[in-house]
């Protein structure tokens, strides 16, 4: 059993803290914010993250996790010490490295005996090897303190899952005492542990995530090109994936990757290689589909309705992706205010990320357009010129095609998830629209409504 401190609380560091403590270790999780600290204590999970609540309440009874903001008394004589705070992007792509520089000086400061300090924030490679100088520069005590890199491979939606089973285990080390401590840590866990030095490490990250993206940008483009000469970019997905060299997943076809880490990763790397001279030009056109990938729904929409001005526009989800809430990158933060400023009353369904997106776009009248956020989709669909889907939570999955025939005043969907049969949207008489597939119906091959500006003849 290890004395654990996790520096910050987000996904990384809380989802860190509370799997050290469910295999048996003794863990005090540091954060800044004392509120969060309060409601952590109470049992709460600042995050919504399947399972997370649960095992944060049974190993806070249990007494092997606790909560703080104090970070002196949680450093001065933990074993290691792991840093979970964010490395947000800059505008020129670069991470901003501030936090994990102010962390590595209060350890600096605080600690009073050896300590094995580990980065598992994804951090540039090199970033390590600072973080060591700059704990030596600030260092108080005469103890002796190494800094590894163990980088996390969670998603989010299955955080919790990912990390108690997690394919493998990265760590990065420069000694045979801090490979050592960080196995000893990890063994509990009983999963498969790479050690290498701490730079293969901090790559290893980055080239597998942004290895993922390229894969989903890869996928993307193909989709495109699949429309224009008449394939279908599932048929092709499955194809492909009986080959075992390209694997099955992360080979959906969509709106675009989002979330906190591949946008993040994918530009933090293409700077990192700037810097050094060379030119990343596999990872560069990833970002560059990504981009347009995103609102390729609305432009054909557009095409389609001419202005969206006074109509009824339901959108069916609004985080990066189902089971979780948050919003970053998300597609429905670049198609909203393109559908505002075009004068649309939306109506947005999010079974759990709707109170952080009207904190951004709040409830009623906004610029030419408004938004209104309801609970139940029906609600949303209920005569709805145009549907738009950004997630594929489980709730919008189910819908039936009848179900946009019966309740839409024109049928008119346009899904970015690719979550329903084309010939079965195209049998209940809905106009639908997906990527990398065929348009369910030809212009002039069914009746219509007028929608906007333009109709579809019969
Ligand atoms: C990602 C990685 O999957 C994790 O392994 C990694 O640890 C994490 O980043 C991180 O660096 O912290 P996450 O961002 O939570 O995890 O979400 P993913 O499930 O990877 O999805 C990312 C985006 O790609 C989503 O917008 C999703 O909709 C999209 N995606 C995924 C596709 O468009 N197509 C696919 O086939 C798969």
């Amino acid at each position: 059993m290890y004395k654990i401190a996790v520096a910050g609380t987000g996904y990384v560091g809380l989802v860190a803290g509370v799997c050290f403590a469910e295999v048996g270790h003794q863990v005090t999780c540091v954060d800044i914010d004392e509120k969060k600290v309060d409601v952590m204590k109470s049992g709460v999970s600042p995050i919504f993250e399947a399972g997370l609540e649960e095992l944060m309440q049974k190993n806070y009874v249990a007494g092997r996790i606790d909560y703080t903001t104090d970070y002196k008394s949680a450093y001065k004589d933990a074993d290691a010490i792991f840093i979970g705070v964010g490395t947000p992007e800059q505008p020129d792509g670069s991470a901003n490295l501030s936090y994990i520089a102010t962390v590595a000086r209060q350890i600096a400061e605080n600690i009073e005996k050896d300590c094995l300090v580990v980065v598992k924030s994804t951090v540039p490679v090199g970033t390590n090897d600072k973080v060591e100088q700059f704990i030596n520069d600030f260092l108080v005590n005469d103890v002796k303190v190494e800094v590894a890199s163990n980088p996390e491979f969670l998603a989010q939606g299955s955080a919790v899952h990912d990390t108690l089973h997690a394919e493998r285990i990265i760590i990065g080390t420069e000694s045979k005492w801090a490979e050592g401590i960080l196995k000893q840590i990890y063994e509990p866990f009983g999963l498969p542990i790479v050690s290498v030095n701490r730079r293969s490490a901090e790559m290893i990250k980055y080239a597998s995530n942004d290895f993922l993206a390229l894969k989903i940008s890869y996928m993307n483009d193909i989709a495109n090109l699949c429309e224009l000469v008449g394939a279908d970019i599932q048929d092709v997905a499955k194809g492909m994936s009986f080959d075992q060299r390209i694997g099955s997943k992360f080979l959906n076809a969509g709106i675009g990757y989002g979330g906190s880490c591949f946008p993040k990763d994918t530009k933090a790397l293409e700077y990192l290689a700037k810097q050094n001279g060379y030119e990343l030009k596999t990872v560069k056109a990833a970002i560059e589909v990504n981009t347009e990938q995103k609102t390729k729904l609305f432009s054909k929409a557009r095409k389609r309705l001419i202005t969206f001005s006074g109509l009824k526009v339901a959108v069916l989800g609004l985080t990066f992706k189902p089971g979780t809430d948050d919003l970053r990158e998300a597609a429905s933060l670049e198609n909203v205010p393109l559908l505002l400023e075009q004068g649309a009353n939306i109506y947005a369904f999010d079974p759990v990320g709707a109170k952080n997106f009207a904190r951004v776009y709040p409830e009623g009248t906004n610029g030419r357009g408004s938004i209104t956020y309801v609970e139940n989709i029906e609600e949303a669909l209920d005569g709805a010129n145009v549907c738009f889907v950004f997630t594929e939570w489980g709730e919008v999955k189910a819908l039936t095609p009848e179900t946009y025939k019966k309740l839409m005043w024109t049928p008119l969907v346009y899904d970015g998830r690719n979550i329903y049969d084309v010939g079965e949207m195209e049998e209940a008489g809905v106009e639908y629209y997906s990527i990398g597939r065929k348009p369910a119906l030809r212009e002039g091959k069914k009746e219509s409504r007028n929608i906007g500006l333009q109709t579809v003849k019969s």
